[in-house]
């Protein structure tokens, strides 16, 4: 385990609480006033959502796992690729993300992916991120006792020769150390741009106002 996986900084957490605390014991005694402040304090927090997952990125520096490099670079590396090639700022902050719970998720990291942009992307990506691992595993799940061909259970779906692009040609040659990836804070403003407000999410109000938006 890389050193800075043993602690998790806490600087990324938001103290700022507009309206102060509510003070309730239960949800069942709990006030609009106190809600009010929570909403408040949330809408803050929100706007650090971006900042809290590059934190996550950076978890990965330094993580190789056995792999030529670091997780962090292959994330920067799948990203950069896909940007360079002229796919759009969703697509390129799915690349981005697509391996952020290799750490959290062990044994289904897609899912810790996908479950973070969800509420930010089409269908298409979505699908594309969670399922990636098995894609992926077109690769090399021969090398390690498993069945490389595990994707022709989804032969048929709308998104699998998309998703079978994104292996081919971002995420698979994505392991070069000699390539020079594009920084991380150059993909900050993406991310802004696709994050900060919700497509779908069950904090949106039936007129569309996010909640979580402080709207
Ligand atoms: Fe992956
Ligand atoms: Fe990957």
């Amino acid at each position: 385990m890389a050193d800075d996986l043993k602690t998790l900084p806490t600087d990324h957490v938001s103290h700022e609480e507009p309206m102060g605390r509510a003070t309730f014991t239960a949800f069942t005694n709990a006030t609009p006033e106190d809600w009010q402040k929570i909403v408040a304090a949330n809408s803050v927090f929100a706007k650090s959502h971006v900042d809290r997952i590059v934190t996550h990125l950076n978890l990965l520096k330094g993580d190789c796992g056995g792999f030529p490099i670091d997780r962090l670079e292959h994330s920067l590396q799948t990203a950069t690729r896909a940007f360079k090639a002229g796919m759009d700022e969703e697509y390129v902050v799915c690349a981005l993300i697509h391996d952020i719970g290799d750490s959290l998720g062990v044994f289904n990291h897609p899912d810790i992916a996908a479950a973070i942009l969800k509420p930010f992307v089409s269908e298409k990506n979505l699908w594309m991120v969670q399922n990636h691992g098995i894609f992926q595993g077109y690769y090399f799940w021969d090398h390690i006792g498993l069945d490389k061909n595990a994707r022709d259970q989804f032969h048929g779906h709308p998104a699998f020769e998309y998703t079978a692009q994104f292996c081919h040609l971002y995420d698979q040659p994505a392991f070069d150390s000699a390539y020079e990836s594009m920084p991380l804070d150059a993909f900050i403003p993406m991310m802004h741009r696709v994050m900060d407000r919700p497509k779908q999410s069950m904090y949106l109000k039936k007129s569309g106002e996010s909640v979580m938006n402080g709207e």
